[in-house]
Formats: C-alpha cells, sequence, structure tokens
C-alpha cells in the first residue's frame, strides 16, 4: 500500500519522477502500532505551547509511543532561519512545517508542532496538505493579559516598547481557531492537567491504538 503522502506527490512534477519506498507507510505504521496523527498546537507566544507539547510528548514516551515535536523557535535556528516575521514569512514557515509534518506523519509517527501560526487560513491549508491524515488543532488559549505577564523571554516587553515590529497580539494579528479539535485554557488548569487532556483526547479517538 502506497502511503497518502506518495499518492499526492506521485501525481506531479516534470521530470522530477517519484520514488517509491520498500518499506511502505503501512509496513511503519504496523511496525509502530499506533496510528499517525498531527496535534497543531496554536497559539500566542508565551501561552504554553512548548511547554505543553513537551509535557505531552513526556506521556506519550512513557506509553512506548512514537513523537516528535516540531517547535517555532527550534525550527527557525535552522530550516526556516531564512524567514522573518512578515505575514508572507509567517505563510511560508508554516507551509514548510506542514510539509515536514507530513514526512514525519509518512513514517508513522505521532507529530506535534508549536507555532504561533496565527492565520486561519494557515492552519487549513496544513490540513489539506496533510488529508487524508488527521490534523488536530489545538488551541492553546491563553488570554494576550496573561502571557504579557509571564512573559518569559522579554518579548513583549520589547514590543510595547518599539523595540520589536509586527508582534503578534501587539501589532500583528493573532486568528484564534473557530472551531479547534481540542481547546486547551491553560490559565484554568496546570501543565500536567492541560496534557493529560490532550493525551486523553488522543487516546479517545483511537489514535493510541494500532492503525486504525
Ligand atoms: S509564526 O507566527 O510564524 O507561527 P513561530 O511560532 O514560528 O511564529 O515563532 C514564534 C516565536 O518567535 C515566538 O515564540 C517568539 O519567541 C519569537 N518571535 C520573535 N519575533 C516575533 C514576532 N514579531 N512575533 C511573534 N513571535 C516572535
Amino acid at each position: 500500500m502506497s502511503s497518502p503522502y506518495e499518492q499526492k506527490k506521485h501525481q506531479s512534477k516534470g521530470d522530477v519522477v517519484w520514488h517509491h519506498s520498500t518499506v511502505t507507510h503501512q509496513d511503519r505504521v504496523l511496525q509502530k502500532g499506533q496510528t499517525p496523527v498531527v496535534l497543531w498546537f496554536t497559539g500566542l507566544s508565551g501561552s504554553g505551547k512548548s511547554t505543553i507539547a513537551n509535557a505531552v510528548e513526556s506521556q506519550l514516551m512513557q506509553q512506548g509511543k512514537y513523537s516528535y515535536l516540531l517547535d517555532g523557535d527550534n525550527v527557525r535556528h535552522g530550516l526556516n532561519k531564512d524567514l522573518g516575521f512578515s505575514d508572507t514569512d509567517r505563510v511560508e514557515n508554516i507551509r514548510r512545517i506542514g510539509e515536514v509534518a507530513k514526512l514525519f506523519v509518512d513514517s508513522g509517527s505521532i507529530v506535534l508542532t508549536a507555532f504561533i501560526s496565527p492565520f486561519i487560513s494557515d492552519r487549513e491549508q496544513v490540513r489539506k496538505i496533510l488529508e487524508p491524515d488527521p490534523f488536530l488543532e489545538v488551541f492553546v488559549d491563553t488570554p494576550l493579559d496573561i502571557c504579557e505577564s509571564r512573559d518569559p523571554k522579554g518579548l513583549y516587553k520589547k514590543a510595547r516598547a518599539g523595540e520589536i515590529k509586527q508582534f503578534t497580539g501587539i501589532d500583528s494579528e493573532y486568528q484564534a481557531p473557530v472551531n479547534p479539535e481540542i481547546h486547551i485554557k491553560t490559565a484554568e488548569y496546570s501543565i500536567e492537567e492541560c496534557a493529560i487532556q490532550v493525551v486523553n483526547k488522543l487516546e479517545g479517538l483511537g489514535y493510541l491504538k494500532g492503525a486504525q
């Protein structure tokens, strides 16, 4: 069985020919005994995306699951170090991560991503890139005033002082999810509780069992 990834890529690309893998997507999924899925964390800077995603990954690791976390700040040190924070660059940031997430899904992994990903259209575009693989939008819903009071990297202070331009929530827009699959309110729960909510949802949807 060819993977959804292969099926899509297969259709296109002029002189570039798709090479089929000897080890198939199905082989990888059976080997790992889980259903690959993307958990797409979105929220303001300082909302807790990375922290909760890390806590979720730890819980998955304890259950013997295979996962990988793609984190905005880290990816911007390497793959996306050529990108800034204009709207155009943010769109490209998220497009690339959608493609990378698809590769990890093809490998049979549970993928967690932690990017502000401020625009609804980009998140929906990733959902489409991934189809028919599952994409679960995880809204890390922390009000701006709480993010700003936490200010773990001192960036809100700089943004308010005009030292950083186009800062999300200050002078660049954040479009909150309308109907996220998972809605986490970090002001009301501890990090562990938030992580448990995500893992319980994954369990409830059957992703931690063998292939669906
Ligand atoms: S995204 O908008 O393109 O999805 P991404 O998640 O990759 O953003 O990176 C956000 C991180 O970059 C923030 O957590 C913060 O540490 C840092 N950062 C630096 N400048 C900005 C800015 N202008 N707006 C938002 N985040 C910024």
